[in-house]
């Protein structure tokens, strides 16, 4: 793929069509996965989800719920690295209360305007949203308790520079925990390919690689709290509901000619998965 630039603005624009793209009236019986399908397999509890704005749930494009397990309490600062239209962030609100402060950032304007506009509609005066790009985040040195981030990372051209920015905001004692794609093995067309980088999957990154570099921007405490593995049906969502597009696009861009997206599940189905994260910075 072309430079780092130009992976950004790609991710960017894909992002601003799903969240532009309009909520299906009903995703059941069939038909390929909708917007909002990733949001059931990704362990909120239905009673966070019912105190949520619906445009918040069903803009959701996250592989977890990072917040499930952790301490966040009362008074903490919550960063979250591509906020997106804000479901973690309005989750964290309620954790923090009044006293706690919860910062997003995010790269694409369309998503910004989506969390705003949640924002409002939650009634929460304590959440801000930034643009930014995670690799250099618009954030204070050692100032959040908490860095989180769901299904984000995959989607940076130098993971290594996230780690370092999530290590450097991090005050002395903070954690981060996150939800993400990692994978085991990708053939070649896949990890080549840029509808397939846009649903979280080519820019992914070996679990083992991952905790690598957290380790290496000098987190520790570096464990897997929780993985979710995909069977093919569940790939195959994950692919159709992150960019809805993507499922016509996949006859592009380096994808072996009458490649389906069924068959690509297929391929894929047990070396993706969705691992929560938690590193501690000392
Ligand atoms: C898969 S969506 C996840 C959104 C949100 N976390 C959620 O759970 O719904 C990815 C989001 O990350 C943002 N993003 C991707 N790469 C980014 C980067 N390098 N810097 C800032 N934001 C980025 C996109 O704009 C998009 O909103």
């Amino acid at each position: 793929m072309s430079n780092e630039t130009d992976i950004r603005e790609n991710v960017s624009k894909a992002y601003a069509k799903a969240v532009e793209a309009p909520v299906p009236e009903s995703s059941c019986c069939g038909g390929p996965a909708q917007k909002g399908f990733v949001v059931k397999l990704a362990g909120y509890t239905s009673e966070e989800l019912e105190a949520l704005p619906g445009e918040a749930v069903v803009n959701a494009f996250g592989c977890g719920n990072p917040l499930a397990f952790s301490d966040v309490k009362e008074g903490d600062v919550v960063l979250d690295l591509g906020s997106g239209a804000g479901i973690d962030l309005l989750i964290a609100a309620k954790k923090v209360g009044p006293t706690g402060r919860v910062i997003g950032v995010d790269m694409t304007d369309a998503m910004i305007e989506k969390a705003r506009e949640n924002i409002l509609a939650a009634g929460v005066l304590n959440v801000e949203v930034r643009k930014g790009i995670i690799e250099e985040l618009p954030v204070e040195d050692a100032s959040v308790d908490w860095v989180i981030s769901n299904c984000v990372i995959n989607l940076s051209p130098d993971k290594g520079k996230v780690f370092a920015e999530i290590a450097r905001v991090l005050k002395p004692g903070g954690r981060m925990q996150v939800s993400d794609i990692v994978v085991e093995s990708l053939p070649d067309w896949v990890r080549e390919s840029e509808p397939f980088y846009n649903t979280c999957i080519s820019g992914a990154i070996p679990e083992k690689a991952y905790l690598q570099g957290l380790r290496d921007a000098g987190l520790t405490d570096v464990e897997v709290l929780e993985r979710i593995k995909y069977d093919a049906s569940q790939v195959k969502g994950l692919i159709e509901s992150e960019l809805p597009e993507n499922a016509k696009a996949i006859s592009c861009c380096g994808v072996p000619e009458g490649v389906t997206v069924e068959q690509t599940a297929e391929v894929l189905a047990g070396d993706v998965w969705s691992a929560k994260i938690r590193a501690t910075k000392v």
